[in-house]
């Protein structure tokens, strides 16, 4: 089942005449996390502000819960919760009144609504400041509290846009937490965010968005098998710079080398480094290595992705 489905979706700002999404298709998976990643300005806000129906597109069509978002927008809106990348909540009620009234105000009964707020308050770890009033909040525990609003919902889609910007380590770790706990709930999550980490641990599939085009979608998994050379090796000290480019793309990082190479490559590298005296460690590309790949034109002189596959 999908929970959303774009179709060539198209929105061109009229003020600048941006072209923030172009001919997009896209399908996200029900009951699953979807991320979507790309550099600033990559239309991933614009695509989320659409399918939130906040937005219109200016052509193609975007499906949320099979409701065509021009012209069935009160049928989605209530099945869905966004947090907006720039948001402000309500400053004069209390953290713990911005989440039951906004539970309240999408129907739960007072019972519920006091059950699912203590719950969120507590997952995210804001049970210290519930009474405090979010105009007295800093600006992550603000965010946290806008995050904990929507989490605590039981809207079928959820729409996070970069919910961890400005959150503290722990508190990061403790918004996964419930993002998972949502996906649990056979519920789906639209993630955006510029932390690969979080995107990669976080997200079923992901999607990688370049100046409104989806340059490159799938699992994880996915993703890395697309790279040429999925494996990583740093090594520091023993070996040179030529002895290392025999084995793949080298690049100079902070105390060594960074070599990108194929799996049996790695292996016969990791075994001469060993023997020469080197610190070597090895591991599997991550998805910042492939965003750095795609858009980051890095490694340019040697085109990692196989052919036709962008
Ligand atoms: N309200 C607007 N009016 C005109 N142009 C806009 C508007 N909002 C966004 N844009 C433009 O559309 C493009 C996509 O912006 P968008 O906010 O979707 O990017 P993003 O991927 O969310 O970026 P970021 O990572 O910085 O949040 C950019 O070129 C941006 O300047
Ligand atoms: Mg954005």
């Amino acid at each position: 089942m999908e929970a959303i489905r774009a179709e060539g979706l198209t929105k061109v700002y009229p003020r600048g005449g941006t072209i923030a999404l172009s001919s997009v298709d896209l399908s996200i998976p029900s009951g699953r996390v979807f991320g979507l990643i790309g550099r600033n300005g990559a239309g991933k806000t614009t695509f989320v502000r659409i399918a939130a129906t906040q937005l219109m597109p200016t052509s193609g069509t975007l499906y949320v819960l099979g409701h065509e978002v021009r012209h069935e927008v009160s049928s989605i809106r209530l099945r869905i919760a966004a947090v907006p990348q720039e948001s402000r909540p309500l400053y004069f009620v209390t953290v713990d009144e911005l989440v039951y009234l906004y539970l309240k105000m999408r129907g739960a009964d007072s019972v519920e609504a006091r059950r699912r707020t203590n719950d969120v308050l507590e997952e995210l770890g804001l049970t210290a400041v519930r009474r405090k009033l979010v105009s007295r909040l800093s600006g992550g525990m603000r965010r946290r509290a806008m995050v904990a609003m929507v989490l605590a919902s039981d809207a079928e889609v959820v729409f996070l846009d970069e919910p961890t910007t400005g959150l503290d380590p722990l508190a990061r770790r403790e918004v996964w937490a419930a993002i998972r706990r949502v996906e649990r709930e056979r519920r789906t999550v639209l993630l955006t965010t510029h932390y690969l980490d979080e995107a990669e641990a976080l997200s079923n599939r992901i999607a990688l968005l370049e100046g409104g085009v989806v340059r490159l979608e799938g699992t994880p998994a996915e993703l890395r098998a697309r790279v040429r050379r999925p494996f990583r090796v740093t090594v520091a000290g023993g070996m040179s710079r030529e002895e290392l480019e025999s084995f793949g793309q080298v690049s100079i990082v902070d105390g060594g080398f960074l070599v990108f190479t194929t799996e049996r490559d790695a292996r016969e590298l990791a075994l001469k480094g060993l023997s020469s005296g080197a610190h070597i460690s090895m591991a599997p590309v991550s998805l910042e290595d492939i965003f750095l790949q795609v858009v980051g034109h890095r490694l340019e002189e040697d085109a990692p992705l196989e052919e036709g596959t962008t």
